[in-house]
């Protein structure tokens, strides 16, 4: 691994080198001479922000494109008035393209102000054609466009939009590269993220995550092992696994490993205490692995299962390949097997076609699971998608009276389920001073349930018992078990 002492040693006079990462490095120690260039002049250090919209996997890459940042001499900061400004963009759901073009508008007035400023987008949006043909069209005061899978080359991307005058915008369709071994600055010192592997190729019809993340690829385990042992030795205790789909891990690496197997040399791994993972699909959740979360010491009671609908006919029309028996049979299963496991799910309402019979076996799921909790999504419509051009939309008004009654439904069970573990007492890793209540510290049960109590900042990063006096509907108040 590089660190900052190396950089210095990197000829920037010289070309750039073919081989990755070592590349990117060289262009990491060009940003930095031309931020301290231009921090000189200014008399101050130069900041920068990044906004995440979007899931774990684009918080991911966050992390790593502040590493990116940092290394080259910015500054982090919470202000969209930094002097370097990149929002990493989701697409799923239109709303989360809406929300991106609002904020635009902001930025477009500060860079009025402050004609230096650099903005760039990166993300899944930007994978879209049609965005970027409207960014180039209208918001042409950005610097830089990159997508998904050239993140990696973000620093050698940033240096050549640096010495342009126009918009630099780098996009590719889709790639087999992973380049290992780049920079990251965690949000968390005590828990982190770790990709396992990218993109998707399941194609559920009403998603785009498959188009604007490509096809499935799976790191290998050394390389997933080597970056955990990394982060442990860095004082992580909480990693989180990150896939699309991470239960058809390792099926195409020349050395297949299955997922379950994954866990089990993960869980080897000394002085790490937790073990979490995201997304499981139905379709491909095995036996070895409920065996392996069963009797495993460090991965946590909580699985998110995403259901979507629950009825049968509109499962097929998704492309889930799952019928609602054999989604229901797995949820009985896995309560069997691990009687204290949470789980959680995403529903969507309102795909086309659903019909009132339709809407009425998903509550049938919702009641028969009992989920712990459970997000609740209004269908939207994904260009380039089959089920964008499926007959039978449905009414929006219809669509947002079906949605209320699926979240007070899904509000109720989970708040009865929530109540489970009151009065009991159970390790919780403690993430930060509560915000509300500075004599609080909020921390997480295995099973993903908040819980604040008294105690001080020291505690952050550390996994101690609490007693879970009161259940207050989402979260518990509790108090540390050695106060008691
Ligand atoms: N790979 C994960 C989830 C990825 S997207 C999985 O398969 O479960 C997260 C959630 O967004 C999905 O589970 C789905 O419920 C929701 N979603 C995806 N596309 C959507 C769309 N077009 N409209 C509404 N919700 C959508
Ligand atoms: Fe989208 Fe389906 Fe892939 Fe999840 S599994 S990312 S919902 S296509
Ligand atoms: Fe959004 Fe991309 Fe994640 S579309 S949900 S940020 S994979």
């Amino acid at each position: 691994m590089y660190s900052h002492l190396n950089l210095d040693e990197i000829d920037v006079t010289k070309e750039a080198p073919a081989l990755e990462p070592q590349r990117q490095y060289y262009f990491i120690a060009r940003l930095r001479q031309m931020t301290e260039q231009q921090s000189r002049r200014e008399g101050r250090k130069l900041t920068s922000c990044i906004r995440t919209f979007g899931c774990q996997m684009n918080a991911r890459d966050s992390e790593k494109l502040r590493g990116i940042l940092e290394l080259a001499g910015y500054e982090n900061t919470d202000s969209e008035e930094a002097d370097f400004v990149l929002y990493n963009t989701c697409t799923v759901r239109e709303n989360a393209n809406q929300k991106v073009y609002g904020h635009l508008g902001y930025l477009s007035g500060l860079k009025k102000k402050n004609p230096h400023k650099v903005i760039a987008l990166c993300g899944c949006m930007m994978q879209e054609p049609e965005v970027v043909e409207k960014i180039k069209k209208s918001y042409r005061f950005v610097n830089l466009v990159f997508g998904t899978h050239n993140i990696y080359k973000f620093a050698e991307l940033l240096v050549t939009a640096l010495e342009s005058e126009r918009m630099v915008v780098d996009l590719w369709k889709d790639t087999d590269k992973i380049v290992e071994d780049l920079p990251a600055q965690r949000t968390y010192p005590f828990k982190s993220g770790v990709n396992i592997m990218f993109g998707c190729n399941n194609f559920c019809s009403y998603c785009i995550v498959p188009y604007v993340r490509g096809r499935e690829r799976s790191r290998r385990p050394e390389d997933i092992i080597a970056e955990i042992e990394g982060l442990v030795r860095d004082g992580v205790v909480e990693i989180m696994l990150l896939g699309q789909n991470v239960n058809s891990y390792g099926k195409n690496l020349d050395e297949p490993i299955t997922f379950a197997e994954l866990l089990r040399r993960v869980e080897r791994i000394e002085g790490l205490e937790r073990i979490r993972f995201m997304t499981s699909h139905p379709k491909d959740l095995s036996d070895e692995l409920i065996e392996v979360m069963k009797h495993s010491q460090k991965i946590c009671r909580h699985l998110h299962l995403p259901l979507q609908s629950g009825s049968t006919r509109i499962l097929k029309q998704m492309n889930r390949r799952y019928t609602k028996e054999q989604y229901l049979a797995l949820a009985q299963r896995l309560r069997q097997e691990i009687p204290d496991l949470s789980l959680t799910t995403d529903i969507i309402v309102g795909f086309p076609g659903e019909t009132e019979e339709d809407f009425q076996e998903t509550l049938d799921v919702v009641r028969k699971v009992r989920y712990d909790s459970a997000f609740t999504f209004i269908y939207s419509r994904r260009t380039g998608t089959p089920a964008a051009v499926m007959e039978d939309q449905v009414p929006e008004d219809v669509v947002k009276e079906r949605f209320q009654r699926l979240l007070l439904l899904v509000q109720e069970i989970s708040q009865e389920m929530s109540k489970r573990v009151e009065g009991q007492t159970l390790p919780v890793l403690v993430e930060s001073v509560n915000e509300q209540d500075g004599s609080l510290v909020t921390g997480r049960l295995s099973n993903n349930l908040l819980v604040h109590f008294p105690g001080t900042k020291d505690l952050i990063g550390k996994i101690l018992p609490v007693y879970l006096k009161e259940c207050k509907g989402f979260y518990y108040l509790g108090e540390a078990a050695d106060l008691q």
